[in-house]
């Protein structure tokens, strides 16, 4: 089967230039695995984070050679073509949406993958592959995030970074569930936020978020984007029983350079403290995002009929692929980037 790989260990702002299509054997589904004919996949900020070695900052190594080429990727879009062993819940033919996880192994920019079944669910028939595809990470993510906000119907949340994939996702699953949504974009994404549901928009390039909305209190911050500034605003805006949500903690963008092993002791630590103190005085400090189930991304994105926002679909072809990454590196990505690996 074809793949996109990298040879070597990567150096950051490496992996465009590093990957190659390659030849390689098609994989064989283990226990539990479903082994996936794939027809489209996306690229992720944390595909390139893991590919380069900085995911979080730092943990973990980049690793890559010739004799074991790595292909990145871990959104799965595609039909089952054999079943693993214990894996009955689904059958050859299936239409799949899952996420690749530490067990099955990255792999996803590729003809085929092995994906966990408890990581897969049937793709409803309405979206296409690529839609599907652009909503495994950023809709279980999204998801997440949204059940650690605990919103009622009616009440009030800031999303920021609501034009991205993860952000144009929970702007819509809060907006289908009556939560009243303020979303923090720049001006050229403005008409995008509003058109998925957010009744006001903050445009960031304007001034700070939270000066901009200064008089107003609301429920619920939810924070793609992270940085200690980001809270800041954040807690200008929120009531004393609100909470802050956050995706990415107190590093704006983490994962984007190695912080060492002090940066992330440092950054576990300001985050446990701010969790701990944050419950005896609020405005609650949560950390969301992870989540080893797909119930709640089914549950809330899936059965609503949300589709996170498409920035665009590449072809998988090397150097198309290659561009993608570079735009979802550069964090102007209006949505998710998919790669669509086969028709239809
Ligand atoms: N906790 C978890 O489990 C988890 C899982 C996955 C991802 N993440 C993290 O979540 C973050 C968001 O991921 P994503 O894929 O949604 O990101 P993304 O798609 O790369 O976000 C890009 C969007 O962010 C907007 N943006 C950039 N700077 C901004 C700012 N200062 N204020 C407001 N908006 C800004 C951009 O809009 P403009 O061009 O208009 O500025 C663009 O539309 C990443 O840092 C990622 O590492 C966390």
């Amino acid at each position: 089967m074809k793949a996109l790989c990298y040879t070597r260990p990567l150096e950051i702002g490496e992996l465009e230039a590093s990957l190659d299509m390659h030849e390689v054997d098609v994989p064989e589904p283990a226990q539990g695995q479903l082994l996936v004919r794939m027809r489209a996949t996306s690229i992720n900020i944390d595909d390139i984070h893991i590919a380069e070695g900085t995911f979080f900052g730092g943990l973990g190594k980049s690793r890559a050679s010739a004799e074991k080429p790595v292909t990145p990727g871990v959104d799965v879009a595609g039909i089952v073509e054999k079943v693993g062993s214990g894996a009955t819940v689904f059958q050859v033919g299936d239409a799949v949406v899952g996420i690749l996880g530490p067990k099955a192994g990255r792999g996803a920019w590729a003809e085929y993958c092995c994906l966990s079944a408890a990581m897969a669910v049937k793709k409803p028939e309405g979206y296409s592959f690529g839609e599907a595809a652009a909503c495994a990470v950023a809709g279980k993510t999204a998801a997440n995030a949204v059940g650690s906000a605990a919103l009622q119907p009616g009440q009030t949340a800031v999303v920021v970074g609501a034009s991205g994939g993860i952000g144009s996702t929970i702007v819509q699953i809060l907006a289908c569930g009556g939560v009243r949504v303020t979303g923090v974009c720049s001006g050229r994404n403005a008409a995008l936020v509003g058109s998925l549901g957010a009744e006001t928009i903050v445009d960031y390039t304007l001034g700070p978020f939270g000066e901009q909305l200064a008089g107003q209190k609301f429920d619920v911050v939810i924070d793609c984007v992270g940085g200690r500034d980001t809270e800041r605003q954040a807690l200008l805006v929120l009531k004393k029983t609100g909470r802050f949500v956050t995706l990415v903690g107190p590093h704006r963008f983490v994962g984007e350079t190695r912080i060492g092993m002090p940066g992330i002791l440092g950054m576990i630590g300001y985050v446990v403290r701010r969790v701990m103190l944050s419950k005896l005085s609020g405005p609650r400090y949560i950390l969301a995002g992870v989540g080893n189930s797909l119930e709640p991304m089914e549950k809330l994105v899936l059965n609503n009929n949300i589709r996170a926002s498409i920035d665009r679909e590449v072809p998988f072809e090397r150097d198309a692929v290659r561009e993608g990454v570079a735009h979802v590196r550069s964090h102007r990505a209006s949505g998710k980037v998919v790669i669509k690996i086969a028709r239809d």
